[in-house]
């Protein structure tokens, strides 16, 4: 436990850097018993700079500890996002095989190229650690993927192919998703590409992610795919979408016709998922932020937090394809149970913000709220007419840093709720609140800044009143 806890606004349960700037997560890979979290980190300011990987560690996703920063730019460029994985017959020769390589394999972002005007900015490097990624030595023939053609051209997820026992390489170019494989992660071959005409373009497609997963309740396995976009989320700014589709071993392919959305919320981007999780779990993270604003967040020692670690499963509901993601079940070994003057449908107590609230309603509309004697609150609405999901961050707290964190409701159409109760999950900690419908069918992220803390949750309209569960969430660092 360290005094930077009580910074004002300082996540207590999610992950920040020590100090500076942060934005998406990279190398998500579980290796000798440690869950490796690289990301996107600008050691010198609190705003976005040249790239480095920033680095940190833990056992079970939850408690992380920090270590070096793992990447440096080079005279290639900076470092953008990407991906590790564990060389376990050390196909690139970068190590051995009694001690297999850590390889990351990031984007090259050169900005002399850049500024002028090449195309060919973006290329991808790939380095290697020999000491489960405490140090990293870049590999001497990058760039591994040359560019002379997509200004955009970035954000490589690199996962071994069982099947075709080789690796593959997902890459986004602007507009849409290639794949690539490899016998040894160095000579990469071109092998399909999707997306131009699908799914949502209001931005530049960014951070591909692709897997199975087996649709709960049957034998059916289907493949996901998620893309980051920026702009042209749903409710504004960045926003994770997916597609539910099949993958042939070279080409993925999908008959959906709408767009999905992984988290409606403002504040959930860039998120992709590990490789190597031993019980073979699908977990998630995602970059807390928006890129409207996430320069201009009122923090001052570090900028930005990562949501909780979600784990991704795959339902048919209506006759739907929906990929749920929730908090992993370890989360709740953090829950304690918090004191509360409990009203009828009101409680109260001195800071609601570190906490994790359960219970269960029918499709009513309903208003929670959190609010404090200054004035501020949050306001979450299901509207059963309408079918909507919204939350109102304007009263929320500060919101004058810029124009576009509060200035309009954001909503979630709730259309597919199964008929009956569903449970209802929202978790503060103190500059964000996760809300999950149903256990991750629909799913809101957002970030406040309140000035106090919130210090009532007022719940109208519930349905079924009655065994909420409110803990308060025990701080991990
Ligand atoms: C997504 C992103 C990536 C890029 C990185 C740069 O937020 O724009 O596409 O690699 O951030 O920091």
């Amino acid at each position: 436990e360290t005094a930077m806890y009580t910074e004002k606004f300082r996540p207590q349960f999610h992950f920040s850097p020590a100090e500076k700037w942060m934005n998406d997560p990279n190398g998500l890979v579980f290796h000798q018993g440690l869950y490796h979290l690289f990301y996107q980190y600008y050691p010198d300011d609190i705003v976005w700079g040249p790239m480095h990987w920033g680095h940190a560690v833990s056992k079970d996703l939850l408690h992380w500890e920090h270590k070096p920063i793992a990447l440096y730019p080079d005279e290639l460029g900076y470092i953008f996002s990407g991906s590790a994985v564990v060389d376990t017959n050390n196909s690139s020769g970068l190590g051995s095989i009694e001690n297999p390589p850590l390889v990351a394999i990031y984007t090259y972002h050169d900005p002399e190229k850049e500024n002028s005007g090449n195309n060919d900015h973006q290329t991808q490097g790939i380095a290697y650690s020999l000491d489960n990624g405490d140090t990293w030595t870049k590999y001497e023939g990058n760039p591994v993927i040359d560019n002379n053609e997509f200004l955009d051209f970035r954000d490589p997820k690199v996962f071994w192919d069982d099947d075709g026992n080789r690796w593959l390489m997902l890459l986004v170019a602007g507009d849409h998703l290639q794949i690539y494989s490899s016998e040894n992660l160095i000579d990469w071959t071109y092998l399909s590409d999707f997306g131009k005409e699908q799914g949502a373009h209001g931005g530049v497609w960014e951070c591909p992610d692709m897997f199975p997963l087996q649709v709960e309740g049957s034998d059916e396995v289907k493949w996901v795919l998620l893309i980051s976009i920026n702009p042209g989320g749903p409710n504004g700014g960045s926003a994770t979408q997916y597609f539910v589709g099949e993958f042939d071993g070279t080409t993925f392919t999908s008959d959906q016709q709408e767009e999905k959305w992984v988290d409606w919320g403002a504040d959930n981007y860039a998120g992709v998922t590990y490789n190597n999780v031993p019980d073979g779990e699908r977990v998630f993270i995602g970059w807390m932020s928006n890129w409207n604003y996430a320069r201009n967040t009122p923090t001052e020692v570090w900028r930005s937090a990562m949501t909780l670690p979600r784990e991704l499963s795959l339902h048919k509901i209506n006759g739907e394809y929906e990929l749920k993601n929730y908090p992993i079940e370890a989360f709740d070994t953090l829950a304690e149970s918090m004191e509360v003057e409990a009203g009828k449908a009101e409680y109260k107590t001195e800071n609601f913000n570190a906490a994790d609230i359960k219970f269960t309603t029918g499709f009513s509309t309903s208003e929670w709220r959190f609010y404090n004697e200054e004035g501020e609150e949050l306001l979450i609405i299901l509207d059963a007419d309408k079918k909507l999901l919204s939350i109102d961050r304007s009263r929320s707290g500060q919101t004058e840093f810029h124009e576009s964190f509060a200035d309009q409701v954001h909503t979630t159409p709730i259309g597919n709720l199964p008929g009956s109760e569903f449970e209802v999950r929202i978790i503060l900690d103190e500059s964000s609140v996760e809300i999950f419908l149903n256990k991750g069918q629909y799913v809101m992220t957002e970030q406040l800044f309140p000035d106090n803390p919130y210090t009532r949750f007022s719940m109208k309209g519930t349905s079924v009143p009655g065994d909420v569960i409110i803990n308060k969430v025990e701080r991990v660092w």
